[in-house]
């Protein structure tokens, strides 16, 4: 009895306050406080959902004032004050009635306030913010206006507005990276020094929704809207989606964030509400595509630390430091690497020869593009190595292509690249050269795979747990990244004989397709079939069989390959490898989800108006890229549905691109199968005259047609209308009829988006202009889709043809 009785007292005493406070609405009346400690209970959301008050960090006795999503584990902070550091326990936060919230160390000195008079009470709304408000209701202050690195749905970030990333995962100082809204209307992403607050770095990520001409386009908000989307409104209504993937799940069961992450990353995540399994945080998508690249200035060290080298893995940077150098601050592998001997010249450097000095060492695939200061062309490896070991303030030299540049400290941008062929010279004093690591970069066969594994085992026997995590990464890396070529900007740029991507054996891809069994499709060029190859996990690939390229032109083959190779975009198919032996003549691509844009297209159901919005501008903007961003342009030749494919987010996927010159080798492509139709062929092909880039504008054009009405470009005559049996031909009389509505039918979605769909088949008939030099490039054809190209009435596309 007594024992019942001391635990209804228990209950009484120290759990009833627990549950009447749960049961608040949200408000928080002038006067109310907290206490940095444990047991202190933070002022909930009416749902519960979020929740304001002190988070106990996990080194130290340190507490951080924030706002958090109460109901999950990871309870993740998505606010906190934008320059304080955390607090003391005993520290306070309360709010009053003169200055809004004002928060306390544990000696009552201020530490932080939002410093608003005339306060009536706070409120923390199930959105996630933070508001303070007037006896008369009026906002005076809200989280979501201030935020930090953290975004929520129903957010806006307006012009002037930043997001600033944190110092690492677990530290919220203040970080060197920045979201902003700036007022010529982009969203940009830049670097800065955490030091001197300077001026802003180098810019990695820009959305391009400024127009300097017409203010009306620009950009003004970033909006994260309920829904999940992330864009940028323009002041014209109209807006710049960032987020794209429809794979975003719906609201009501999941929370949503998008977080400047502390290594520079904009991403977008999703959660689960109830967490069954608990699966933690999803990232839907981020921004920029490859740090390790994109950040590619003239000042600032680069996605890592000085003289670190970056690497990228599944869009994370991971930051290493080169053989011989040692993390500056061992507890931030993102921070800067030091020598572990004194660099630069010193006394001893004038007594002898360098040998006696110096040692070299060689590694290869490791580039740091902006610390030249000397370069030496033509040149021998050897020369180049020993050009830096002869010159004391030489620190590392890079071959590759008969020219070698010497490079001084600190280094900065510096990247894992093995699509580059190129080898660097570390310089090192005597009695400082570190051990050889194994080479995990270039592996090309898998015995010799399993033989840097065993190396690595090795290593770690002895080593530190850090270095152990380092290297374990290093060699998963070492797998991956042959599958990664990326673009480089390594000056100058160009290699016609180095083959990048990686070479197959006929019975490695008979294996992993189960000797050619499940077949993916047939075109033009072969038989696709669907195969796995063990890359770390198994991964699943599209094996492409060429039955109709020359088997004498080796060469060729390998160096459309490599230009193939050479292309790094996000709609467009990725080549992993291929494999050229005897007669065999196989290309191997990253494996597509989703199948073609042609049975996505004309299937049931149809896909809506804002998907094919997003294809539409994909495949012009993998186009345009073909077209004029590769260091050989790509004329694909035979843009058509078929050749467009959709990967796991729908994402349009240009695939097939280079292998026309690859046939053309081989004088292969007849046109019988294609003359006397008018599919997407663009009339010069019958012409016999030069083929230039505008063949692909006319197909696209076609192509656009297609997705805005969801038809094909002939129409079966049976199951078609038949009065309408060529597409490019209804379009026409339509527009020039003014009815467009007839397009779309019954497509709501596109009919209330009339502007736009006005501006899209004004954009298709453009393309589609008999005369090819009335048509757009692509990066017009971009820029017009995106509105930041006003487009005229195109005229009549086939003005002297004769109906047949
Ligand atoms: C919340 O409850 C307090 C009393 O506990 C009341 O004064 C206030 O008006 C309520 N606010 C809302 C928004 O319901
Ligand atoms: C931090 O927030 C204050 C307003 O509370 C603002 O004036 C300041 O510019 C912000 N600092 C940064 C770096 O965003
Ligand atoms: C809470 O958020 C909702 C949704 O944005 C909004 O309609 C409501 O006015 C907010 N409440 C307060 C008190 O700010
Ligand atoms: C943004 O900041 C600039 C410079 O401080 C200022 O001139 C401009 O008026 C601000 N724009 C807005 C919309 O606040
Ligand atoms: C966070 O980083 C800052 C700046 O480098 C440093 O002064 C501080 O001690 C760090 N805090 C923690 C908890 O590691
Ligand atoms: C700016 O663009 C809008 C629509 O995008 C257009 O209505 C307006 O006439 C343009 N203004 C000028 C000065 O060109
Ligand atoms: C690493 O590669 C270089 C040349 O690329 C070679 O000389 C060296 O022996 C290799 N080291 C190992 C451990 O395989």
């Amino acid at each position: 009895m007594a024992c019942a009785l001391f635990n209804f007292l228990f209950f009484i005493i120290f759990l009833l306050p627990v549950f009447t406070f749960s049961q608040n609405n949200g408000t928080v009346p002038v006067g109310t406080s907290l206490v940095a400690t444990e047991r202190s209970n933070p002022w909930l959301s009416p749902s519960g959902e979020f929740a304001f008050g002190f988070q106990k960090l996990q080194d130290n006795d340190q507490f951080l004032l924030s706002i958090w999503f109460n109901n999950i584990p990871a309870k993740t902070v998505v606010w906190y004050p934008n320059y304080t550091s955390p607090v003391s326990r005993g520290s306070t936060v309360e709010i009053d009635a003169q200055s809004g919230l004002v928060l306390r160390d544990p000696q009552r000195r201020l530490v932080w306030s939002t410093g608003v008079p005339d306060v009536s009470h706070g409120f923390m709304n199930d959105t996630g913010n933070f508001v303070i408000s007037r006896s008369d209701s009026f906002r005076i202050w809200e989280s979501f206006k201030d935020p930090t690195d953290t975004m929520l749905p129903t957010q806006i970030i307006e012009i002037n507005g930043t997001l600033v990333s944190r110092k690492s995962e677990t530290n919220f100082s203040r970080g060197r990276f920045y979201l902003r809204m700036v007022s010529d209307g982009n969203l940009v992403l830049n670097t800065r020094s955490v030091l001197t607050n300077s001026n802003f770095d180098d810019e990695y990520y820009n959305s391009q929704t400024s127009d300097p001409v017409n203010a009306t386009n620009s950009g003004y908000q970033l909006i994260f809207n309920e829904r999940g989307s992330i864009y940028v409104l323009r002041r014209n209504g109209e807006q710049y989606a960032l987020t794209t993937k429809r794979s975003v799940p719906t609201t009501s069961d999941h929370y949503y964030r998008a977080t400047l992450d502390f290594d520079g990353v904009f991403r977008q995540y999703y959660h689960p509400k109830s967490f069954s399994g608990n699966p933690g945080w999803t990232t839907a998508e981020y921004w920029p595509q490859n740090i390790c690249m994109d950040i590619d200035g003239d000042i600032g060290s680069g996605a890592c630390g000085y003289n670190s080298v970056c690497r990228l893995e599944n869009g994370k940077p991971i930051c290493e430091c080169p053989q011989g150098y040692l993390l500056a601050d061992p507890n931030n592998p993102y921070g800067d690497c030091n020598t572990n001997f004194i660099p630069n010249c010193g006394e001893d450097d004038q007594k002898g020869p360098a040998e006696d000095v110096y040692e070299m060492l060689e590694v290869s695939d490791t580039d740091w593009p902006k610390s030249d200061f000397e370069q030496i062309s033509p040149c021998t490896v050897d020369d180049c190595r020993n050009a830096c070991l002869n010159d004391c303030f030489c620190a590392v030299s890079i071959y590759r292509d008969n020219s070698c540049w010497k490079k001084k400290l600190p280094l900065s941008n510096g990247r894992i690249d093995t699509g580059l062929n190129a080898k660097a010279f570390l310089k090192f004093r005597k009695g400082n050269v570190p051990l050889p690591r194994p080479n995990i970069t270039t592996p090309d066969k898998p015995e010799k795979d399993r033989r840097t594994l065993i190396l690595v085992g090795s290593v770690l026997l002895g080593s530190s747990v850090f270095i152990n995590c380092i290297f374990i990464g290093a060699a998963c890396l070492g797998f991956f990244l042959i599958y990664n070529k990326k673009i480089t900007n390594f000056r100058p740029v160009h290699d016609a004989a180095g083959v990048n991507v990686r070479g197959f054996t006929y019975k490695e891809l008979a294996l992993a397709t189960d000797g050619f069994k499940e077949e993916l499709g047939r075109g033009a060029f072969g038989i696709v079939y669907k195969g796995v190859v063990p890359m770390g996990s198994q991964t699943t690939i599209a094996v492409k069989k060429l039955d109709r390229v020359a088997q004498d032109t080796e060469k060729e083959f390998k160096t459309e390959v490599n230009v193939i190779g050479q292309t790094h975009h996000k709609n467009l198919v990725r080549l992993l490898g291929f494999c050229e032996e005897g007669p065999h003549r196989l290309l191997v691509y990253e494996y597509m989800n989703n199948g073609t844009l042609a049975s996505f297209l004309f299937g049931d159901p149809k896909p809506n108006w804002n998907q094919r919005i997003q294809i539409a501008m994909g495949i012009a903007r993998g186009l345009a890229y073909l077209h004029e961003e590769c260091s050989t342009q790509i004329i694909h030749c035979d843009i058509k549905p078929q050749n467009i494919l959709l990967d796991e987010y729908y994402n349009a996927r240009i695939s097939d691109f280079g292998l026309a010159k690859l046939l053309m080798i081989n004088q292969s492509r007849t046109l019988t199968n294609i003359r006397g139709t008018k599919g997407y062929v663009a009339p010069e092909w019958f012409r016999n005259t030069q083929v230039t880039a505008k063949v692909d504008v006319y197909s696209f054009g076609v192509l656009l047609l297609e997705i805005i009405t969801c038809r094909r470009s002939l129409e079966d005559l049976e199951n078609g209308d038949g009065e309408n049996p060529i597409l490019t031909d209804w379009v026409w009389d339509c527009f020039a009829e003014g009815r467009l509505d007839t397009l779309v039918k019954n497509d709501t979605e596109a009919l209330n988006d009339k502007k736009r769909l006005e501006r899209f088949v004004m954009v298709g008939i453009w393309c589609i202009q008999e005369d090819s030099s009335l048509r757009p490039t692509m990066r017009k054809v971009c820029q017009m889709l995106e509105g930041i190209l006003e487009v005229n009435v195109p005229p009549c596309p086939s003005p002297f043809a004769s109906t047949a």
